[in-house]
């Protein structure tokens, strides 16, 4: 089987370098035409010192390669920007198949040390951002009755990191937006999925080796952080072969595997549970091992529960 996007169109924000530009490589070799949007600015900012080297040198590597790409400056951080990304797909190339909102910004330290603004500047690039070039591009995919959408997470921000509380605020947003449009998009052919990749990157060149660095099982998997092993994954996401939602994909030390919201079987009373009840059944309350359930969607969950307690439905 080959993974193509011969005559699709596919928007990449943040593509100016790091995974961003390895997925654009990607998807350009396999015939798509791609949209390398880039701000160009610092790792942590919203790119005041914007600069247009960063889309402009990935739009030259693929067209030397023969592939087709434009380059797109615009800030994901507006509606404006997340209108003008889209509109250079359809200006260009007179569609739009798929968005990967990969665009990121970070910022990381003591939470005391964090300020309210700090976390502001990564919402607004990594969830408004989001938003922005999803929403510009959901009524092209409505009409057009397909379009793949790829967010991107992280574990660093979701799974739990000292440093990365404002981050990880800002990417578990993600996932609810994606988990959202992937219920919304799913009658409209509109596939959403997202991924948890690790890379060497300029960000993460950025960040202060923490436990992560002396541990020397970690550092054994650094061969496998090169962003081409992330690109396999955001290829295929983003292809028409990929036809489930609601998926998050780990790309993790040359491993692909799904990530996923399970909930316990835990206890049920037809009695309001009280403290005491709950101190004395915490054990069964966190013990998969005895089961759990994962559900598809908001209203998967009452099924879920409605089975185990008997509910006829
Ligand atoms: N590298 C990792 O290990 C890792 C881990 C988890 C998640 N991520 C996520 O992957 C994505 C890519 O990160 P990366 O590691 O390649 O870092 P990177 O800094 O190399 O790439 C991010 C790109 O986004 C661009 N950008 C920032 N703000 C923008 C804006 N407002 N509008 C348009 N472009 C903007 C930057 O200029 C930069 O080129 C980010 O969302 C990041 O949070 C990375």
């Amino acid at each position: 089987m080959t993974i193509s996007f011969e005559g699709q169109a596919v928007v990449i924000t943040g593509a100016g370098g790091g995974l961003g530009r390895a997925y654009a490589l990607d998807i350009a070799q396999r015939g798509g035409m791609v949209v390398v949007n880039d701000l160009g600015g610092s790792t942590t900012g919203l790119g005041d010192e914007a600069s247009a080297s960063f889309a402009d040198r990935v739009v030259d590597e693929i067209r030397e390669k023969g592939g087709k790409a434009v380059a797109n400056y615009d800030s994901v951080a507006s509606p404006e920007g997340g209108q003008a990304i889209n509109q250079a797909a359809l200006d260009n190339f007179g569609r739009i198949d798929a968005v990967v909102a990969n665009a990121g910004n970070m910022r990381h330290g003591e939470f005391e040390d964090l300020s309210f603004e700090d976390l502001n500047a990564l919402l607004s690039v990594h969830v408004g951002g989001s938003w922005n070039v999803a929403q510009a591009a959901w009524p092209h995919m409505k009409r057009q009755g397909y379009g793949r959408m790829v967010f991107t997470t992280s574990s660093g921000g979701t799974l739990g990191n000292a440093h990365l509380a404002a981050y990880g605020a800002a990417k578990g947003g993600i996932m609810g937006l994606m988990h959202g449009l992937a219920e919304a998009g799913e009658p409209h052919g509109i596939v959403c999925n997202a991924l948890m990749p690790n890379a060497m990157s300029r960000m993460t060149s950025n960040i202060q080796p923490g436990e992560l660095g002396e541990n020397p099982w970690a550092a054994k998997l650094g061969q496998y952080f090169d962003p081409r092993y992330t690109a396999g994954l955001v290829s295929f996401l983003a292809s028409k072969d990929c036809t489930t939602h609601h998926g998050i994909y780990s790309a993790l030390g040359g491993r692909i595997g799904r990530a996923f919201i399970g909930i316990c079987h835990g206890i049920a009373d037809d009695q309001p549970l009280d403290a005491e009840a709950i101190a004395a059944n915490w054990t069964a309350i966190n013990n998969d091992a005895a089961g759990y359930g994962i559900p598809a969607n908001n209203t998967d969950e009452f099924r879920i529960v409605a089975e185990l307690r008997g509910v006829k439905i």
